[in-house]
């Protein structure tokens, strides 16, 4: 048994954390920072995910053995690295990649030429910089719309732009060059856009081995119908009917096992979640982006299709010892639709109180995100509130069973997409 520790505040932390009190490996269960909802499983911890010292302090104070990461922040700020070069740490295992593979994530031109060194099916493109915004302008000429401008570095899921017309296309690619979005965007990637449906493979891996968990996709735009403002995802849903057999396995063999690859072969340190967003062109998958972690809402409908012991999992992964893991999967549907505050993703309030949340649910869980527990009364605490997944013998059952869900929760403001999985079938 072993002591454990979340990193993170989400809908997708929350999972881990009704995972983890699952586990016959994990003992006290501890949450940085937490919600209103992790609370139920173990203890919430007052700390930032990017305050290393304090929660390296945290760690050593309550004998945590294991740091399960849930965003890419602490990673891309090296938190792997800072756990293993430090001599009172070295014995605690951070679920996570070291500094070095998040850029996987934290930048696309590092990635573009991974997958172009590996030959993993992507999008053609071109780095741009203040040096050669010539060309850039030159692409945009002699290319039909429309133009994918991408940042090259995080910017909190806003750096990608999908633009029709070339004028506007060159402005904004100038604009960005200019800091539009910060440090993030002083290189641009301009790549070609691909037309097709996109759908989430997750890999988790103890840097030799892999094992793939279930598949999913989820729905980013905040209007019914995928209209209006993007959002971090107002639901999800796996599996994904159109990833059949033959697709899983072009994904295995032209994607997973070349990303492994390279990864060996550069010798990255890289324990824990790949995520590899996918866009099927024609039945062909391509590979969009990788994230460094688990997806969310992606989390609220992987884990609870995931039969396997996760605290087990994460020592099998500290001991290098994942391939002898066999992934067992529930095989009914999962979907999860997400509450969030009216006004979300632009300006919304906080400190709503909410009531009415179901506790014994058959067949599903209330996942928590933005919510707080303030003297016992459970109240709003950001623009994503709760997420209602649920399982189903087919997808129309399990979209039933959320939005059955999501309906009997009142907060001033409560507002979800009644549509999740509306393409699939
Ligand atoms: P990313 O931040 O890389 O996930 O991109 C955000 C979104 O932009 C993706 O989820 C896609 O919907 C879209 N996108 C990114 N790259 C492309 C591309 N090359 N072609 C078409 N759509 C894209
Ligand atoms: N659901 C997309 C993400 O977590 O980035």
């Amino acid at each position: 048994m072993h002591n454990f520790l979340v990193l993170g505040s989400g809908g997708r932390e929350h999972a881990f954390a009704w995972k983890l009190a699952q586990s016959n490996y994990c003992n006290e269960l501890f949450i940085a920072p937490g919600n209103g909802g992790t609370q139920a499983h173990g203890k919430n911890l007052d700390l930032k995910v990017s305050d290393f010292i304090g929660i390296a302090a945290a760690c050593l104070t309550h004998n945590i053995e294991f740091v399960l990461v849930g965003p890419e922040q602490p990673l891309v700020e090296g938190i792997y690295n800072y756990f293993k070069t430090n001599g009172t740490l070295k014995h605690i295992t951070v679920i996570g990649p070291s500094k070095n593979a998040a850029k996987l994530e934290a930048s696309k031109s590092f990635t573009n030429a991974f997958l172009a060194e590996y030959n993993i099916p992507t999008a053609a493109s071109l780095d741009i910089t203040s040096k050669n915004i010539e060309e850039g302008f030159a692409y945009i000429d002699s290319n039909k719309p429309p133009y994918v401008l991408k940042a090259d570095g995080l910017a909190a899921g806003k750096g990608v732009l999908i633009i029709q017309d070339p004028t506007e296309a060159k402005e904004n690619l100038k604009e960005m060059l200019q800091g539009k979005f910060g440090e993030a965007s002083n290189k641009v990637v301009i790549e070609e856009f691909l037309d097709g449906i996109e759908f989430s493979v997750f890999v988790l891996t103890d840097g030799e081995s892999y094992k793939i968990l279930p598949i999913a996709k989820d729905y980013k735009r905040i209007g019914e119908n995928d209209t209006g403002l993007n959002t971090g995802g107002m639901g999800s849903v796996s599996p994904v009917s159109f990833v059949d057999e033959t697709m899983r396995n072009k994904v295995i063999e032209r994607v997973v096992k070349p990303t492994m690859q390279g990864i060996r072969d550069r010798g990255m340190d890289y324990t824990g979640f790949i995520f590899i967003g996918l866009i099927s062109v024609q039945n062909e998958p391509y590979v969009i982006e990788f994230n460094v972690r688990m997806g969310d809402p992606e989390t609220e409908v992987v884990i609870p299709r995931l039969k396997n012991d996760l605290g087990e999992l994460c020592v099998m992964i500290k001991e290098g010892r994942l391939g002898e893991a066999e992934i067992e999967i529930d095989h009914r549907y999962c979907t999860t639709v997400f509450l969030v505050s009216s006004g979300y993703p632009e300006k919304y309030e906080k400190g709503k109180a909410i009531t009415n949340v179901p506790t014994k649910i058959t067949d599903g869980v209330v996942f928590h995100a933005g919510t707080k527990l303030e003297h016992d009364i459970l109240k709003t605490n950001g623009g994503r509130v709760i997420a209602m997944s649920a399982l189903g013998a087919n997808l129309q059952e399990a979209i039933k069973k959320s939005l059955e869900q999501a309906e009997q929760v009142t907060f001033e403001g409560k507002y979800y997409r009644k549509d999740i999985g509306f393409d699939l079938n």
